[in-house]
C-alpha cells in the first residue's frame, strides 16, 4: 500500500463524539467514515473491544490504513468499502446502537499530494475520494458548463469570485486542458484581483479546490436521504453522531434532522395531523457542540467542526 501507511489524522471532536454514542458492552456500531480509525480506536478503546463495529470507508487505502490500525481488535471489527449513501444496502437488515459520520476528507487525504487535493502541490488534479469510481476533477471541470461551475464554486464554498473563476476556466481550457492542480491554481490567481485579496482568508485558491472537490465527490445532495436511511438503521434510542467541518454541509444535516423530527406534511393550520407520518428522532439537548479551546490548540484543522447527534425514537 502507498502512502496509507503514514496515515495522520488527529480525532476531532474524540471526547464529545464518546459522550454522545455512550458506547454500550456488546454493542453494534457503525463507523461510516472510518477514515484512519481515530474515532474508532477511541471507541474500541472505551468498550475494551467489547462490541462490534463496522468501519466503512469510500477511500480504499483510508480503508486500508483503517484495517491496520485496527488490526488488534480482530474479529470485533469488520472493514467494508463503499460509501455511506448506500448504507441502507449494504447493511440490509442489520440494526446498530451507535453510527457516527465524521464527513468530508482526512488531513492524510489533504496531505497526500498524489490524490490532487492540495493546492500547495503541484500532482494530477484527481481529488476523487474513491479513484476507482466516478470523473476526476480535471475531467469535471473541462466538460462543465460555465453556469454549473459558477454554481459550484457559490453554493459549496461561497466564492465571491465564482463567476469571474468560472469564465477564466472555460478560457483556459479552450487553450489547453485541466491537468494538474496548479491548473486550477493559476484560474483562480487571474481570476481574483491581488488588491482585494485579504490575508486571514488564507490562500486564494482554497475555497475553489473545496468547491470542486465537493461536487466532484458530490457530497452535499445525498446527505439528506442517507441521513433518512442511517436513522433506519438504528435501534430505538441508538443515536447518530455527524461531525461537520463548513456550514454547506452543516446546514444540510441540520435540515435534514429537523424534517426526521417533524417529517408531518399536514398543512400547519390542520386541526390534527391525518399524512401519519411520525418522529423518527428526538435532538438531544446541548447539541451542536464545537471543539473546546484545549483541542483548538493542539488541532488547528479542528476549528470549523460541529457536531450534531439524532436519537432514534422508540416506535416502529
Ligand atoms: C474526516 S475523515 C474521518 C476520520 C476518522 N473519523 C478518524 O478519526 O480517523 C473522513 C473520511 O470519510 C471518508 N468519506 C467521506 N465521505 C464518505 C462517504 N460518503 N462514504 C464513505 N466514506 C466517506 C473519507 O474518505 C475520509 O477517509
Amino acid at each position: 500500500m502507498s502512502e496509507a501507511s503514514g496515515f495522520h489524522h488527529i480525532p476531532v471532536l474524540r471526547e464529545e463524539v464518546l459522550e454522545a454514542l455512550s458506547p454500550l458492552p456488546g454493542g453494534v456500531y457503525l463507523d461510516g467514515t472510518v477514515g484512519g480509525g481515530g474515532h474508532a480506536s477511541a471507541l474500541l478503546e472505551a468498550l475494551n473491544g467489547e462490541c462490534k463495529l463496522y468501519a466503512l470507508d469510500r477511500d480504499p487505502d483510508a480503508l486500508a490504513a483503517a484495517g491496520q490500525r485496527l488490526r488488534s481488535w480482530g474479529k470485533q471489527v469488520a472493514l467494508r468499502h463503499g460509501n455511506f449513501h448506500d448504507a441502507k444496502d449494504i447493511f440490509q437488515g442489520m440494526l446498530f446502537d451507535g453510527i457516527l459520520l465524521d464527513l468530508g476528507v482526512s488531513s492524510w487525504q489533504l496531505d497526500a499530494a498524489a490524490r490532487g487535493f492540495s493546492y500547495h502541490e503541484d500532482a494530477p488534479l484527481d481529488m476523487r475520494m474513491d479513484q476507482s469510481a466516478g470523473i476526476t476533477a480535471a475531467e469535471w471541470l473541462n466538460t462543465q458548463g460555465e453556469q454549473t461551475i459558477t454554481q459550484a464554486l457559490y453554493d459549496y464554498s461561497d466564492e465571491r469570485w465564482a463567476a469571474r473563476i468560472a469564465k477564466l476556466i472555460l478560457e483556459m481550457r479552450a487553450e489547453k486542458p485541466f491537468e494538474t492542480t496548479q491548473d486550477l491554481v493559476r484560474a483562480v490567481d487571474r481570476a481574483i484581483p491581488k488588491a482585494v485579496r485579504r490575508k486571514d482568508e488564507g490562500h486564494p485558491a482554497r475555497r475553489a479546490f473545496q468547491a470542486v472537490r465537493i461536487a466532484v465527490n458530490d457530497e452535499i445532495a445525498p446527505i439528506k436521504q442517507a441521513l433518512n436511511d442511517l436513522v433506519h438503521l438504528l435501534k430505538p434510542g441508538g443515536r447518530l453522531c455527524v461531525i461537520t467541518f463548513h456550514s454547506i454541509e452543516d446546514r444540510a444535516v441540520k435540515t435534514a434532522f429537523v424534517k426526521l423530527r417533524n417529517p408531518c406534511e399536514c398543512p400547519v393550520n390542520a386541526p390534527i395531523c391525518v399524512c401519519g407520518k411520525k418522529p423518527l428522532i428526538s435532538l438531544p439537548k446541548g447539541y451542536p457542540k464545537a471543539p473546546g479551546e484545549g483541542e483548538l490548540a493542539a488541532n488547528p484543522r479542528a476549528r470549523s467542526a460541529k457536531l450534531r447527534c439524532a436519537q432514534r425514537l422508540n416506535y416502529e
